[in-house]
């Protein structure tokens, strides 16, 4: 018999980032008796590392700017793999969803009239994204929290789950521990909302901390859920990349959005060298234009450096591989120099970048308003996930919910900077919603009493090991293997090798082992991190090995080009009978006509 705590709600939230905080707020309103379950600590989420801004069409700063410029754009930065209906629902709700959150006491940046000022980023063709300086993410975090707690939530947090429960075909709840004393936890939920954000720790080189290691990814899958676009990995183009102990902590976007350019080390603008097709005629074909641009000329191009972030971090890649790159394998990003074209330019950039103005400081002694960061790609974000319906964020599991980065489909083969924060508002309310209506339809489901006692069983196999391999080694070799093989470029025989090394790596943490007892062992969360974090690059592999075309996030060197017939599918995968990753391409269902003609117009 397993030895567990019990706890009962109508809606158990998985994870309390942004989505997951927004839609506890949404079903808590609707009446639901909300748990809202956390590997961490509340506030510390990813949410944060969108830095830049919440992208919303709310044509404060330029009144050209509407849902269907923001729908168009979404789309074309996803190579149109993106789920349609979630792209229309996304661009025609992010205003209403900031302006909500305006009124639950986000500070945004004004307008010198008083409306939400709202900034430049890659792939958006106006000024789309609110911002407050460069800690959008935390504001948003701390709103939502602020307001969520008032509703009465149920927080836990530092509890990790290892395993969903179903009932029949439909979800039953959640089973887990807490970290601080290692007892098992039964969370039962007539709805579960999975909001846990994205696989980053799969890599070596990552914006993301240890908290992101694909556990919403793995959960839904070995529950029955399918899983979509799982060969998108996004590599933001510039993380820090020197001192080597911050390698990867995000550098926003907004530094370019504000005017910083980026140079090799002949002080080239590479950027201008190699504009893709698709954007020849919305960028500047001069350093003057881009830089009227991100000082409001509306007459004006955007810079190179704010194309989409696939193609930007291709370029840093083969700057720094053909031997252009900074002292450290990186690129230079320079905002210091505006102050040839503002007077009071080192004041400007304290107060537009505040964050980064003190990152730089404090972890590499450099002064951005003095002196180029060194950058280079990190892994940011996921735009595979699980499969939902479009409105509902229902997954194909009856009652199991999926919103933010944990969910795919509005992003396709490449998200838009920006679009994070307005995905987790939009489809986090309504995940909510949703969730909060289906729990007042259903009872709670069955548990059974085996599948836990199995479920406890296998969580604490480590300890009865012996220790002949190591969760931390694990962990990193899979996280080099996953940089090295299956990165920003890549390529059959690599990914064919990274498919071995995932396999070996599977029975090596088969016989992880670890020592001590229950409390707060970090051995222990780690060997069970390693379970979630090899099913998640698995299915990246295969997916990435079954595209075999470059679009948006994925680019393979094999396959260089954009294929017309591999535009038309998405990849799904899941879970076979004996447990293998069973993969299909799945048609893309035809586009509505209004929706058709928008694009076309947008063109
Ligand atoms: O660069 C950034 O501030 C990141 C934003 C995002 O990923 O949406």
């Amino acid at each position: 018999m397993a030895e567990y705590i019990t706890h009962e709600h109508d809606v158990v939230i998985i994870g309390a980032g942004g989505a997951g905080l927004r839609a506890a707020v949404e079903a808590s309103a609707a009446g639901a008796r909300v748990a809202v379950i956390t590997k961490s600590l509340l506030g510390k989420a990813h949410t944060v590392m969108a830095e830049g801004g919440v992208a919303a069409a709310m044509g404060n700063v330029d009144d050209r700017d509407s849902w269907r410029v923001h729908f168009a754009d979404t789309m074309r930065g996803g190579q149109y793999l993106n789920n349609w209906r979630m792209a229309e629902l996304h661009a025609k709700e992010a205003p209403d969803r900031v302006r909500e959150l305006e009124a639950w006491g986000a500070l945004f940046d004004r307008t010198s009239d008083g409306r939400i000022l709202q900034r430049n980023f890659g792939g958006h063709r106006y000024p789309r994204l609110a911002h407050v300086g460069d800690r959008t993410g935390l504001e948003m975090i701390r709103t939502l929290q602020d307001h969520g707690i008032h509703l009465g939530l149920d927080v836990f947090m530092e509890y990790t789950i290892v395993k969903l429960l179903t009932h029949g075909d439909r979800i039953a709840g959640a089973f887990g521990y807490d970290r601080e004393r290692g007892r098992f936890h039964l969370f039962r939920g007539k709805a579960v909302v999975l909001a846990t954000g994205g696989i980053g720790r799969a890599y070596k080189i990552t914006s993301n901390s240890w908290e992101y290691s694909g556990d919403g990814h793995a959960l839904a899958y070995h529950a029955g859920a399918s899983l979509v676009d799982m060969e998108f990995v996004q590599f933001h183009p510039t993380g820090m990349i020197w001192p080597p102990s911050v390698r990867g902590i995000l550098v926003t976007e907004g530094v370019r959005g504000e005017g910083g350019v980026l140079r090799n080390r002949n002080n080239e603008r590479f950027m201008f060298k190699d504009i893709p097709p698709l954007y020849v005629n919305q960028t500047a074909d001069s350093e003057e234009e881009g830089w009227r641009y991100t000082q409001g000329d509306k007459n004006a191009r955007r810079p190179p450096e704010l194309l989409t972030r696939d193609h930007v971090a291709r370029c840093i890649r083969t700057e720094v591989r053909e031997g252009r790159g900074s002292p450290h394998g990186g690129v230079f990003l320079d905002i210091a120099w505006t102050k040839e074209k503002l007077p009071n330019a080192a004041e400007h950039i304290k107060k537009k970048l505040p964050s980064m103005y003190h990152q730089f400081k404090q972890l590499a002694d450099i002064d951005i308003t003095q002196e180029p960061m060194e950058v280079g790609p990190t892994t940011h974000y996921m735009m595979g996930g699980v499969r939902v319906n479009a409105d509902s964020q229902m997954s194909e599991v009856p009652g199991l919910f999926a919103a933010g980065e944990c969910a795919a489909g509005l992003h396709g083969a490449n998200r838009l900077g920006g679009n994070s924060l307005s995905d987790l508002l939009v489809f986090g309310q309504r995940a909510g919603e949703y969730a909060a209506g289906f729990a007042k339809e259903n009872s709670l489901g069955a548990i059974d009493t085996q599948e836990l006692a199995s479920a406890e069983k296998w969580a604490l196999r480590a300890f009865e090991h012996n220790g002949s391999e190591n969760p931390y080694g694990v962990q990193h070799k899979l996280q080099d293997t996953m940089q090295d093989l299956v990165g920003i470029v890549r390529q059959e025989q690599e990914m064919q090798q990274a498919l071995e090394r995932i396999r070996e790596l599977r029975t090596a943490s088969d016989a992880v082992g670890v020592d001590g007892n229950r409390e707060y062992n970090s051995g222990w969360h780690t060997a069970l991190d390693l379970y979630n974090l090899l099913t998640v690059s698995e299915i990246v592999t295969r997916a990435a090995l079954e595209r075999k075309e470059s679009r948006g996030a994925h680019f393979r060197d094999d396959f260089p080009a954009k294929d017309d017939q591999a535009g038309k599918f998405n990849i799904v995968a899941r879970k076979g009978p004996n447990g293998e990753v069973q993969l299909t391409r799945e048609p893309i269902p035809p586009m509505r006509e209004d929706l058709q003609r928008t694009i076309e117009e947008m063109k």
